[in-house]
């Protein structure tokens, strides 16, 4: 019997085991690392990224003149470069709704943690420390003042678990949101300033390129706790370092990074950081559905010629 043909895509960078076997189970799947025939690159409509695969656009896209179709694995698509597939007229798809309770529930782990300087604590009873005195006294939630900046879909789930926490919400983004009670600031600095907290969820890419700098830093104060976990070009990490090492803020909790995953030496040597490795929606479940989503969009697109969660710039 002779199979009908399938669709061919191109898999751009290794995506988790699950969702590669969901690709090929609808798919004939090829994969760029492997290296893919420039006359297979040339006929293929669809193209699947994540932020493993680095920058994508015009470059990829000129090999790929049949491509209509680019699904991103992660809700994030500063990866592709967007401009250039509007002019293409392609449809990019992100997994917005997926994980916003995931990336939300580490936000608020990086936050305590950095608070209540978990890492450090365990660090010093594993060290034996703990048998010749207790472990200092650490900074508290306690009556803090948040400011998110970004207040989207994650954002939103964030807030919601920190009116669990009893601290007053305030939010900056670019406009104020009807049926928001949280108080709008109409700048980050005067965000910062009016908080002792500061929380960046926005999306990356040169609109909010170092958005968090020396300025928002001296804004935030002495007492202030920067938690970012968006992207780590929002924050000027040179900047950051100075800050963390003067004092000009307390503390820092940080998932991403300029140039990750190289973290400067000097972040390293901070004390007062809490770091981890890009890791808000890194559970299997939701990793897992994220890339059940990248593959439901590539199917509804052959399927229909309309994707599910297409990112606003490619609604056509
Ligand atoms: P979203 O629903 O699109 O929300 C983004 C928010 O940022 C909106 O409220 C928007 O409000 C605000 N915003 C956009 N551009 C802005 C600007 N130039 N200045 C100030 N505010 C701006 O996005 P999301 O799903 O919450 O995700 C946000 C970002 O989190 C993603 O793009 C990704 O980079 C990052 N992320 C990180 C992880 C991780 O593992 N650490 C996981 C998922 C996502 P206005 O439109 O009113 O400005
Ligand atoms: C992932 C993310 O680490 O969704 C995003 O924007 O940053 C994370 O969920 C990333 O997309 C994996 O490629």
């Amino acid at each position: 019997m002779i199979e009908p043909a399938r669709p061919e895509i191109v898999v751009a960078a290794a995506l988790p085991a699950v969702t590669m076997a969901a690709l090929e189970d609808s798919f004939t799947v090829h994969r760029l690392w492997q290296g893919v025939a420039p006359e297979v690159l040339a006929r293929v409509h669809g193209l699947a990224v994540s932020t493993l695969a680095g920058a994508v656009g015009e470059p990829l896209f000129a090999q790929m003149p049949a491509l209509r179709v680019v699904a991103n694995f992660g809700v994030g698509y500063d990866n592709i470069d967007v401009a250039a597939a509007v002019a293409r007229g392609l449809v990019v798809t992100n997994t917005a709704g997926v994980l916003d309770e995931e990336v939300a529930d580490l936000t608020l782990g990086l936050l305590l943690a950095t608070l209540r300087r978990i890492p450090a604590a365990e660090r010093f009873l594993r060290d034996g420390q703990w048998l010749q005195q207790n472990f200092a006294l650490s900074p508290s939630l306690r009556g803090r003042r948040v400011g998110i900046v970004g207040l989207g879909g994650i954002g939103k789930a964030i807030a919601r678990r920190l009116s669990g926490f009893a601290v007053e919400i305030a939010y900056h983004g670019r406009t104020e949101q009807a049926g928001v009670a949280w108080p709008w600031y109409p700048s980050v600095e005067a965000l910062a300033a009016a908080c002792d907290v500061l929380i960046v969820i926005v999306p990356g890419g040169s609109a909010t390129r170092h958005l968090i700098d020396a300025r928002v830093l001296t804004a935030l104060g002495s007492d202030g706790v920067l938690i970012n976990v968006s992207r780590g070009t929002v924050v000027d990490e040179t900047a950051l370092i100075d800050a963390l090492r003067a004092g000009t803020i307390l503390a820092a909790g940080l998932d991403v990074f300029e140039h990750e995953p190289d973290v400067p030496q000097a972040l390293l040597d901070c004390d007062n950081a809490v770091l981890l490795p890009h890791i808000g929606s890194a559970s299997q479940i939701t990793r897992q559905a994220m890339g059940q989503l990248m593959v439901d969009n590539l199917v509804a697109w052959f399927a229909t010629g309309r994707a599910l969660t297409p990112v606003p710039e490619t609604r056509y």
